[in-house]
């Protein structure tokens, strides 16, 4: 294993939040490997004391103190370079700088480039990273090269088509990294850890045990300054059309013949494709969207009609889930931080037990079963078993989303990266809805700061 990580945008607020401090993380638990380098792309010129200053601000912000020494090793492995992003010779000189990279290194280096850069600005970017040959792996040919992009990838079906096409002119799909952060989080990647591994979950998973499945985000944030990305965006696009969507294929796939990674995206497509479309008509009670009080004046647009929650109720067709009801609900500003997963077991009368994923925080599984409170009548009350990562395995013990993301990058598996094919399934599930409500604001809710996502009706 062996790599070139070239970060578009080193300076972004994206690679200060989460991969400079990964990349901490990776270098202080020695997991990077031997022949390593990252080349930061800026469209300044920095300095190297710039360089370390950057790294010790990303890394303090979310560690109180973070090791000089192993500051010190990660910035030895950085180089900068400078490049104007819209002039093809860049790219040819950034080649050059790879190649001359890999001669000191006496090998070839997979090279991995980290589209850290707004969405609107990968068409071109991939059209010069094709001329200057650098898609083609290391100058030897011996080595692969790898483009990683983030979301929202398009804006909707159509620009996420077309994004396709003009990546694929360049990279192949195998080359293509397309990131869903919530798919690497420890807690995401062990559902079908749980599912399938687990005798009494694996027998009665669908419609003639589960009577539901809901899906709930919330954020105590609001948009945290971002208005100029939120406001054409809203939560549907920026947080259910993948997210969401991912969680609830991992909940409802089948059990993929083998876990590698083929295998997973060939269930997870079918699955995705059985979601069925709603209709026009069924928007109004199958959708749900409302935006906090506050959230027109922070994006200074009185008419905003974008979305700060979202509830979609889906259905996925043929006989393992028919009428099963599937609720994603995402919200900002609500009551709290929290992702979990409630799956609702059926049951003879009031008699029910619910499994619950918890995602994040406090990262667990629980399920609430019936017990017969103690005493001599034959009263029930609800009790927890309670399984948390913290008590488990050790607090701590959990890598961050983005160490997973670049490490996976770097070794080239795609079991944690959402395929093009998944990712224009769910533009499809999340367009039926978008093209109703971009029609008028009318059914939007105006919700008070701090309300719980279930109380937006
Ligand atoms: C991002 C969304 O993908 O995920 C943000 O764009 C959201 O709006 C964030 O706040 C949440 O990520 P996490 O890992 O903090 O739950």
């Amino acid at each position: 294993m062996s790599g070139l990580l070239v970060i578009f945008g080193i300076t972004g607020d994206l690679s200060k939040r989460y991969l400079l401090p990964a990349l901490y993380h990776l270098e202080q638990q020695n997991l990077l490997p031997q022949h390593f380098e990252i080349i930061g792309v800026s469209r300044r010129n920095l300095a190297s004391h710039d360089l370390h200053q950057l790294l010790v601000t990303a890394v303090s912000a979310g560690e109180a103190k973070p090791q000089a020494a192993v500051l010190q090793r990660l910035n030895a492995k950085v180089r900068l370079v400078t490049m104007d992003l819209t002039q093809p010779e860049d790219y040819f000189n950034l080649k050059h700088q790879l190649d001359a990279i890999e001669d000191e290194h006496g090998t070839c280096l997979n090279r991995l480039f980290y589209l850290s850069i707004p969405p609107h600005t990968y068409g071109p970017i991939i059209d010069m990273l094709g001329q200057a040959g650098l898609h083609s792996g290391c100058q030897h040919g011996i080595a692969d090269s790898r483009v990683m992009v983030e979301k929202p990838f398009g804006y909707d079906l159509a620009t996420a088509k077309e994004l396709i096409t003009r990546l694929h002119t360049v990279f192949s799909e195998s080359q293509i990294f397309r990131i869903d952060h919530y798919l690497a989080k420890e807690t995401a990647q062990n559902i079908l850890t749980f599912r399938f591994a687990n005798p009494i979950f694996n027998a009665g998973w669908d419609r003639h045990s589960i009577k539901s499945i809901t899906i709930t985000a919330s954020e105590a944030i609001g948009i945290e300054g971002r208005a100029l990305f939120y406001e054409p965006v809203g939560a549907l696009r920026d947080f259910v059309q993948n997210h969401l969507l991912q969680l609830l294929v991992l909940v409802t796939m089948p059990e993929p013949r083998t876990m590698d990674s083929a295998h997973i995206h060939a269930e997870k497509l079918k699955t995705l494709q059985a979601i069925k479309t709603i209709t026009p008509a069924a928007v109004t009670t199958s959708a749900t969207r409302g935006q906090y009080q506050g959230y027109r004046s922070e994006v200074g647009n009185d008419q905003s009609i974008t979305e700060t929650f979202a509830r979609l109720r889906l259905s996925i067709a043929g006989d393992d889930w028919r009428g099963v009801p599937l609720t994603l609900q995402m919200g900002k500003r609500l009551d709290e931080r929290r992702t979990a997963i409630a799956i609702e077991f059926a049951g003879h009368g009031h008699n029910t037990n619910t499994l619950i994923f918890r995602i994040q925080p406090d990262e667990g599984i629980v399920v609430e079963l019936l017990a017969k409170t103690p005493g001599l009548s034959y009263a029930t009350q609800a009790v927890q078993m309670d399984f948390s990562y913290a008590q488990a395995f050790g607090a701590g013990m959990q890598p961050s989303a983005y160490q997973r993301v670049l490490m996976d990058g770097i070794r080239g598996d795609q079991t944690l990266f959402a395929s093009s094919a998944e990712i224009l399934e769910s533009w499809r599930i999340v367009d039926a809805v978008t093209r109703e409500w971009a029609k008028s604001g009318a059914s939007l809710i105006t919700y008070k700061p701090g309300t719980s996502a279930d109380d937006i009706n």
